[in-house]
């Protein structure tokens, strides 16, 4: 298995280097994006990615990247004075397993030792030094300390946070309420009848809602949303802003086949562009 993973990588290193049309605009594969786990770490080291930055979180240390180099799936990074004068740098890879049980990519260290132990942790240049995937990242061969691990992702833990538990009076057209009781997100339309959302997935405001057996048995469907409180505000207490294209309810959900995995980075589809806001109040 290490030789694989690691041979398999030194494949991609090699044939991404000579292939030069990504570098500018760094930016994560979509299909990153999210709060991972390392496997056998337990819960204390994780890494969330997102567009353009990796959060390294082990107990105490919490380090935020920014992204400033990518080729393909080998991601240069930084953490500028992460300590006086100094920044944190690291280049990592990311290469998809298919054939493992538990894991769904492995991280790939491509720089030798750090400050720490941890395969994620960064090493030390003076502030301001340029760094470039080419002049920066190693591929360190087999010989040296683990280089790799597998990580996957954290099990989604989808919640409303109390503050939108509540009954609300909702501007969607149809609506006459939408309450938020626990994990579900329950839509009552002016014609009485109601949708029950579950919470499905979230990443820090976005959310993933999704009702099961709607619109018919065989099906179901989903809406991705974000709750952004408004301050001083006398009619409106959060923009409810839809961010996927639609098909059914006046285009607000999308529907597909029962159980199919939705996954919010991929699947919100209008993450970047969110659609007409609605309001919620009290
Ligand atoms: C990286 O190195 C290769 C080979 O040395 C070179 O052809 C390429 O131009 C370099 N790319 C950048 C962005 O510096
Ligand atoms: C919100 O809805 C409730 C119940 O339908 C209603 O009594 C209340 O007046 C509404 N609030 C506003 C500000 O319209
Ligand atoms: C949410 O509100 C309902 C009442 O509307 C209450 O029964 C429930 O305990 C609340 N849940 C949380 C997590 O606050
Ligand atoms: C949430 O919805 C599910 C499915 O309709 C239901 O079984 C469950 O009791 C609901 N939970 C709450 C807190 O209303």
């Amino acid at each position: 298995m290490r030789w694989s993973v690691l041979l398999t990588l030194g494949f991609v290193c090699n044939a991404s280097l000579a292939n030069e049309d990504s570098v500018s605009g760094c930016q994560t594969q979509v299909l990153l994006r999210d709060k991972w786990r390392f496997l056998h770490q337990g819960r204390r080291p994780y890494i969330r990615i997102r567009r353009k930055s990796l959060i390294f979180r082990n107990g105490p240390i919490r380090v935020r990247f920014s992204c400033v180099q990518n080729i393909g799936n080998i991601y240069l990074i930084r953490k500028s004075n992460y300590k006086p004068g100094q920044d944190a740098v690291l280049c990592v890879g990311f290469s998809y397993v298919a054939d493992h049980p538990y894991a769904e990519y492995s991280a790939i260290r491509l720089m030798t030792e750090g400050i720490g132990s941890h395969i994620m942790s960064p090493q030390l240049f003076p502030h301001g030094t340029e760094v470039s995937i080419n002049t920066t990242c190693d591929f360190v061969g087999p010989e040296e300390r683990q280089q790799y691990a597998f990580i996957h992702r954290a099990t989604p833990g989808c919640k409303f946070p109390k503050k939108l538990n509540k009954s609300w009076n909702f501007t969607y057209l149809h609506a006459r309420r939408l309450v938020i009781d626990g994990n579900n997100m329950t839509l009552i339309l002016l014609n009485g009848r109601s949708i029950v959302f579950s919470c499905y997935a979230r990443d820090s405001n976005y959310y993933v809602v999704r009702s099961s057996g709607y619109p018919t048995a065989d099906k179901d469907s989903y809406m991705c949303v974000s709750f952004v409180p408004i301050r001083d505000n006398p009619f409106y207490s959060y923009v409810f802003s839809r961010l996927n294209s639609g098909s059914i309810l006046d285009r607000m959900l999308k529907t597909i086949p029962k159980g199919q995995r939705v996954h919010l980075h991929q699947d919100c589809d209008w993450m970047d562009s969110p659609a007409r806001p609605e309001f919620l109040y009290e």
